[in-house]
């Protein structure tokens, strides 16, 4: 079989669905090398799985597409592009925010934040289930993690929606998405000196980040404010794709709703599953730093492997029938938050805030219809997923 013309940046795969590409390449040529970006392509979960664990591939040169093929710079204060040993300490005081059983505790107050965001949707017969539930419900737990003031929420879900601005006529990041991280940049900035000065309390990721920095100089504010900015970005971003996925999927599959309705404890499966089969985040990649034999190929220094989440989470070889949704596979491996190291910070919590959000919805508006004409898609080279997604209800 030939190898399909493949580029992250075409507008096939940036616009459209690029699922019958990446099954192309995952029989044709999963280990892709592409000249131009000096960067290799890994399509199927094996390689994907396996790769993530491997510590000679470094995230210190950046991780996202534009960085790493496009050379936007890195940013060595944020968590997502530190190496041991300075990755370890900032992940372990993180850790302390959102493991299984501080995620667990915050379910309660979801589930209220999730009632108060569907009760105007229910009174007007309908909305939309990103923007008007979705998009706050994980931008209101974003702040509750980073330590963000809750009412300046609205404020960040828009700014953060630009930082992922693209345009058709330009690969990757773009100015509109570059204005909006200074903005965020000098907000937090702004925010934590008013924070030093008593005005408001330290809490969430800003809290933790302070406390850290009284006993380790090593620590500087840049580090906060950057640390701050990743946690909320990442779990504003993704949690309302998967979503909106979801109700999206439960829509289309109607045997699959009717499912989850006689057998509501395959809720957070149903999430999952969603995650799984419309990924969110498309890719992320590393830098070799030492030669690696992998397979039948050779990894050389200063190379580039992007790692294809999308394409990997649809592998034939790990699921059966990958591109069904089946709220009860129950698969045991998930690239759907990554792996290794670097492993979603925000797993637990996703995984509570999803199964809440879908819970509540279920209950209040059962029988919802979304209008797909009505509907929108943000299309990207990293982040894909619905950006609008509007259902009506009987
Ligand atoms: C459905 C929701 C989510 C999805 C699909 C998702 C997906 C991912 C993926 C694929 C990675 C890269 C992992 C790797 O390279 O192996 C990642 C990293 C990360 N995620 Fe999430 N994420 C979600 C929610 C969240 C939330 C709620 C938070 C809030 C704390 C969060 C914070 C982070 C951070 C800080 C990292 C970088 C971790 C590190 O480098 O140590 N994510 N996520």
């Amino acid at each position: 079989m030939s190898t399909p013309a493949y580029d992250p940046f075409m507008a096939a795969v940036v616009e459209g669905d690029p699922n019958a590409l990446y099954a192309e390449l995952r029989s044709s040529t999963p280990r892709l090398f592409i000249e131009r970006y000096n960067a290799w392509f890994f399509s199927t979960f094996e390689d994907v799985w396996n790769l993530e664990k491997e510590r000679t591939l470094s995230v210190a040169n950046g991780i996202t597409p534009t960085q790493l093929l496009l050379g936007a710079p890195p940013n060595p204060f944020m968590v997502s592009q530190m190496e041991p040993p300075i990755h370890t300490p900032f992940r372990a005081a993180l850790n302390t925010l959102v493991r299984p059983s501080v995620a667990q505790k915050m379910e309660e107050a979801m589930r209220a934040e999730a009632r108060a965001l569907l009760a105007p949707i229910v009174d007007r017969g309908g909305g939309d289930l990103l923007m008007d539930y979705a998009g706050p419900l994980a931008s209101r737990v974003g702040c509750w993690l980073s330590g963000l003031p809750l009412a300046d929420s609205p404020y960040l879900m828009r700014t953060i929606n630009q930082f992922f601005h693209r345009d058709p006529a330009k690969p990757g990041d773009t100015g509109v998405g570059g204005q909006a991280g200074v903005e965020l940049i000098g907000y937090i900035t702004n925010f934590l000196a008013q924070v030093r000065a008593g005005r408001h309390p330290a809490t969430g990721s800003l809290g933790v980040l302070l406390d850290e920095q009284r006993t380790d100089p090593s620590i500087t504010d840049d580090h906060i404010v950057f640390i701050v900015m990743n946690v909320q970005i990442a779990a504003s971003d993704t949690v309302p794709k998967g979503i909106a996925a979801t109700f999206h999927r439960l829509w289309s599959n109607p045997g699959e709703r009717e499912k989850l309705r006689a057998m509501p404890h395959w809720t957070l499966s149903s999430f999952l599953e969603a995650v799984r089969i419309d990924m969110p985040t498309q890719m992320q990649g590393r830098t070799v730093t030492e030669r690696l034999e992998f397979g039948d190929i050779v990894l050389e220094p200063g190379q580039k492997t992007m790692f294809m989440f999308a394409s990997a989470n649809r592998d034939e070889a790990e699921f059966d029938a990958p591109d069904l949704y089946r709220i009860d596979r129950g698969n045991r491996r998930t690239l759907g938050f990554g792996n290794g190291l670097h492993r979603c910070l925000g797993v637990h919590v996703a995984q509570v805030e999803g199964k809440v959000a879908i819970e509540e919805a279920m209950a209040l508006l059962p029988g919802y219809t979304v209008d797909l004409a009505a509907s929108r898609k943000h299309k990207t080279e990293y982040v894909k997923g619905w950006s609008n997604l509007v259902v009506t209800i009987q």
